[in-house]
Parts: C-alpha cells; structure tokens; sequence
C-alpha cells in the first residue's frame, strides 16, 4: 500500500497546538494539516453538522493519501468520532484509522489530580455532549473522580480572531474561571478541552490560583499517538517519512498563512480546499 502523511483535523487554528507537539514528538513522519476555518466555530454547531463536517473532512484527508487522522479537536471528538468509527470506517476502509483527543487526556487525568476534583474547560458541544464525565467514569473504573464542566463559548472566538491580548479576552476568561471555581472549588487539575485554549494560557493562568495545574492536550496526546504508533506496525508501516508538514485551509490560505505562522513561531504556507 502506498505511505502517506498523518492526517490532522481541527475546526480551525486550534489543532495547530496539537500538531506543534506531535511534530515535536515525532519529527520523522509527514503532517497534512486541515483547518475547517470557514466553517469555524463547531463548538455552537448541532450533532449532526459538526458530524457531517468532521465526516467530510476525514474522507478528504484519505483521498489525499492519509491512513491515519487525528481528530485535533474535542468538539469533533465529542460528536463525531464515535459514529465514523463505528459505522463510516468499516464502509470507507475497514484499515484506515481515525483518533480522536479526548480518550488520551481522560486516561491521564487520575494521574494527575490528588484531590480528585477535576475541572474541564470546553466548548459548549463538548461540555453538553457529556464525554468527559461519561469517560472519565468508564475509565477509571472504581476511583471516583468529581469533574466540573464550564462552556467557554466566547474563547474560540478570540483566538480565530486573534483577539487574545485585549481587556475582552481578560473579561470572558475571568468570568469563566470564577463561575468554575464557584462551582468546584476543590479542584486541582484543570483540562483545557479545547485544542484552541493553549493559545489563551498565558492569560488564563492570571485568573487561576497557583494550586490549580493545567493541563493541555497536545503533548499528552503526542505521547499516546508514539505509543500507539509503536503498539500498531502495521499502520505506523504506512505513514510516510519524510519529515514535511503541510497545511490546508478552507478559507483564505493567506490569512491562515499568517495566523498560523504567529501561533506556531514559524512562516508557512497553506493551501484553499473546499469540503462538501
Ligand atoms: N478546537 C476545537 C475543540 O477542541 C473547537 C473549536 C470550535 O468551536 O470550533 O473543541
């Protein structure tokens, strides 16, 4: 079968915190990044759009030669996953693979929390569609861990409008924190849920007390997809090696040029797809 890249998924910018640890991790492999910005936010979509999407967005990654996607995004792992694993793969191709960000970060969290008062920031579809709590139970069989949710729906706007260093960022990111802490305030470890949230830490960490770790995605799930990798020669067989990263958008690739240059430290350049 033909080697190709590693296919990698978000609505937007955000799985771009996650693709900058893999590629970290893993430098060896080639990367084809898609960012769904002229769709952006899913975080607000229903079920079945972000389903649809997620869907439309994984065929066309295969088409272009991956073997493998990664989900980049909760939102798209809270609401498609499942359901193309399940019934779409088998149709498509029973040997190609889709992974998602969620199951990696829930396995680490008893790890983590001593108080085991967990606190999980996401966005709305991922806060309403429950997977943290449900996982966090199924896998942790007997340990009892208390998980907080708080939907920041405001926050993914400002990172794809690169509203991160204004008093309004400040105002959402506050009352966010505060309604959670309200809640839990036995919390110790706090999930940014959301692959977009890296992106706000620094102001995040203004507002939190110095006994609350965070925790971020990225570099959990780099190590889990090593593992995974290591544990399947099979796919890691088909995965091409030559080291290049490559972006896609489905907005103006200029504009995705510089965004993404800014957030990942480096120049690069994007191409336009459309999905349907
Ligand atoms: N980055 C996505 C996530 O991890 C969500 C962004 C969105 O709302 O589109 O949930």
């Amino acid at each position: 079968m033909k080697q190709g890249p590693i296919g990698i998924f978000d609505s937007g910018y955000g799985g771009l915190t996650i693709l900058k640890e893999i590629v970290k991790e893993l430098p060896q492999y080639d990367y084809l990044y898609l960012g769904d910005n002229a769709r952006t936010p899913y975080g607000t979509r229903s079920f079945d759009v972000v389903y649809q999407y997620t869907l439309q967005a994984v065929k066309r990654l295969f088409d272009m030669g991956c073997h493998l996607v990664i989900l980049a995004c909760n939102t798209a792992s809270a609401k498609a996953l499942r359901s193309i694993q399940q019934r779409d793969l088998p149709l498509i191709d029973p040997n190609r693979r889709v992974l998602g960000v969620i199951r990696p970060s829930v396995e680490e969290i008893p790890l983590l929390t001593k108080s085991k008062h967990v606190g999980i920031l996401g966005t709305q579809g991922t806060v309403l569609s429950e997977s943290y709590p449900m996982e966090i139970e199924k896998l942790n069989n007997g340990l009892k861990v208390n998980v907080t949710q708080e939907a920041c729906p405001m926050w993914v706007p400002l990172v794809e409008n690169q509203e991160i260093d204004t008093p309004g960022a400040e105002y959402f990111i506050q009352k966010n924190i505060d309604n959670l802490l309200t809640k839990a305030p036995e919390i110790d470890t706090l999930v940014l849920a959301c692959t977009h949230y890296p992106l706000l830490r620094s102001k995040i960490e203004q507002f939190l007390p110095e006994n609350i770790q965070l925790i971020e995605q990225g570099p959990i799930v780099a190590k889990k997809l090593k593992d995974y990798l290591y544990r399947h020669p099979e796919m890691e067989i088909n995965c091409s090696t030559l080291g290049s990263v490559k972006y896609l958008t489905t907005e103006n690739p200029s504009v995705f040029e510089n965004k993404a240059g800014f957030f990942l430290g480096q120049q690069i350049t994007a191409s336009q797809i459309t999905l349907d």
